[in-house]
Order: structure tokens, then sequence, then C-alpha cells
């Protein structure tokens, strides 16, 4: 197992005139044994920077070291990575060990020790009774499942993950992301994993780097980038619904965005004069849609508390240790 240290990460695609910069050197120093995703939308940038990781994708500035080697100038094989795709791709005519033993067997692993290897990464994936079927005759999950298997009995030193649950159905990716939790606890490889599910970065990363237009905005613990986002972007990209960002904030100051998650929004007889426009019932909680001053503000409420009627005007009160400020400019937090 190795740390990974990004110092001033920069990627130029194409030459001269037609040169786009994608990445706006990112710097992060991630711990051995880390688990940690990146996150952001699409075009961000997160696959460049994961594929300069592996060494699929050349650095146009600056350092990736893992452990204490520099490796940019390393091939992808030299670099005791394993990554993990969303397009599992495995080889449809060789049977699920076949597939897992592959690659040790062109590095010319000896055969007991493939089986032993191919056998305890079986077992950490619930996979062994099916080590003699094919992939074709497989579920979804359990190709993505071989597709681990096969990343995990190379024995790297850094997993390197992109995107590996977004071709699963809701139901299976949840329970995938707790297989995959698991493995991490067990076998404790420092890993990246790439996705623009903050559902997923929320649950899976022990540290997450949010990515926007190529810069990192934020990397923190997951209680950190939500409890503390360092910018609207993060505020609005993490935390579903949203969270309120306002430049009209009866109590706000001119030149601030004021936020305010929707879930800190209590319904009251006195404070913010709300529209409601729509109501959404999601089972044990109701989201209110209103707007103050043309703004959109939604308050997420407790089922029970009775649902205000459409167009009529409510009141809400921000709880106060639970509002924001950032730079109506520049959009960072103000702490
Ligand atoms: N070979 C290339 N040549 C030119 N531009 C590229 C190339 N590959 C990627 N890009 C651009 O780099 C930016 C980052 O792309 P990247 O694939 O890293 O995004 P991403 O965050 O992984 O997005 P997604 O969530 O859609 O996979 C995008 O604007 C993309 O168009
Ligand atoms: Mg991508």
């Amino acid at each position: 197992m190795a740390s990974i240290s990004l110092k001033n990460i920069i990627k130029c695609y194409g030459s001269g005139k037609s040169a786009t910069q994608v990445i706006h050197g990112v710097n992060a120093e991630i711990a051995d044994g880390e688990f940690i995703v990146i996150v952001g939308p699409s075009g961000c940038g997160k696959s460049t920077l994961l594929r300069m990781v592996a060494g699929l994708e050349e650095v146009s500035g600056g350092e990736v070291c893992i452990g204490s080697r520099v490796v940019n100038d390393l091939e992808p094989a030299d670099r005791d990575i394993a990554m993990v795709f969303q397009n599992y791709a495995l080889y449809p005519h060789m049977s699920v060990f076949d597939n897992m033993a592959y690659g040790l067997k062109i590095a010319k692993v000896p055969k007991d020790e493939i089986k032993t290897r191919v056998d305890k990464a079986a077992k950490i994936l619930e996979l062994g009774g099916l080590l003699e079927r094919k992939p074709r005759d497989m579920s979804g999950g359990q190709r993505q499942r071989v597709a681990m298997g096969r990343a995990i009995v190379r024995q790297p030193q850094v997993f390197l993950f992109d995107e590996p649950l977004s071709n699963l159905d809701a139901k299976l990716r949840a329970q995938t992301r707790l297989e995959i939790q698991k493995l991490h606890r067990e076998l404790g490889i420092t890993s990246l994993f790439v996705t623009h599910d903050q559902v997923e970065a929320m649950t899976l990363a022990q540290r997450m780097m949010v990515m926007n237009a190529g810069v990192m905005e934020q990397f923190g613990t997951p209680e950190e980038v939500y409890n503390r986002p360092a910018s609207t972007f993060v505020a609005s990209f993490i935390g579903s619904p949203p969270m309120n960002l306002l430049k009209s904030a009866p109590d706000g100051k001119s030149g601030l965005i004021l936020g305010i998650r929707p879930e800190h929004l209590d319904i009251s007889t006195s404070g913010w004069p709300l529209k409601v426009e729509a109501i959404e019932l999601l089972g044990a909680e109701r989201l209110v849609y209103a707007t103050l001053n043309d703004e959109r503000v939604i308050i997420r409420c407790d089922e029970h508390q009775p649902a205000p009627a459409i167009g009529s005007t409510i009141y809400a009160i921000p709880r106060a240790d639970k509002v924001h400020h950032f730079d109506a400019t520049t959009g960072k937090r103000i702490s």
C-alpha cells in the first residue's frame, strides 16, 4: 500500500493555439490506506485526474507520487495500481476464474499462487459458487464484482475506480456500495473513486475532492464538506435538495449570499415570508417549494407537520447557527 501525492497537477489537451487546459493545478496529499472520492459534474476532469494517476494520460505539469516515487514517466504497468472501470470489459468466452486469473497468468505468477489469490478474492466478493460461470450468464452486479476481483488479485498498492457502479440499477448500486466499503475495511488499500453521484461520494468517502471545471473546490471529510462548504458550488452540489442560496434574504448583507439547508429552516408564525408554490411528499418527509422575493427556497419538513396550502404565504426562521455566508462575486465561503 502507498500514499499518493498530487503536486500542482495540470492537464492540457492539444497543443499550440488549440490547447485547452482542463485541470488547473490540483494539490492533494492522500495517506496510505485512505478511501478518497473524486466527485463533480460531467466534464469537470475527474476521469482525467484519475487517468493521470494511472498513467493512461500524460501529466502536462506538476508531479504525481505513489509512495515515495515520482511516477510521471512510469508506464501504467510499472505503477503498481489496478483500475476498475464503469464498463467492466470481461472476456466473454472465459470463466469467472479465468477472467480473474488472466492478468496473473500473463505476469507468470505460479499456478498455485494464482489459485490461492483468486479463491481469496472470490471469497471476499462472495463469488465462490460462480467461478466456472461465463460472464454472460451473470447479473450486472455479479459482473462488476468479477471486475473488482480481477483488480484485487493483483494485490496492488492503489485501487483506481472510475464510476464502477453507474451501470447498475439503484438497488444494486446501494448494495455494491456496501460491498466496496467492506472490501476497503478488509484490504485497506489506498483507493481513488470517481463518481458524479453525491450520495455515492458522501457514503463511501473518508475524504472527498469536489471538482468544478478542472479546479478542486474543496478536499475534506463528508461532514466538513456538508457542514462547511467552501463555495456556493460545493454548497449546491453536495446535498439533495441543495442548499438554498439567497441574495435577497431579509437578514442578508449586501455583497453576500446567504446559504441555508432545507432542513435548517423552521416554519413558524413569523420570519421570512414565503409564497408556497409546490409540495412533494417523499414518505418520511415533505419538501415545500416556495419563493422569497422571486428566489427559490426549499424547506424540508417532517411528514407529521401539516402541509401548507399551495399559493398561501407561510413564515420560516433560519436556524442561526446553520446559516452560511458566501462572497457574491467569488462564491467563496466567508467564515
Ligand atoms: N482527449 C481529449 N481531448 C480534448 N479534450 C478532452 C479529452 N478528453 C477529455 N477532454 C475534456 O476534458 C474535460 C474533462 O474530461 P473528463 O473526462 O475528465 O471529465 P469527467 O469529470 O470524467 O466527466 P464525466 O462525468 O462525464 O465522465 C472535458 O471538458 C472533456 O471534454
Ligand atoms: Mg469520467
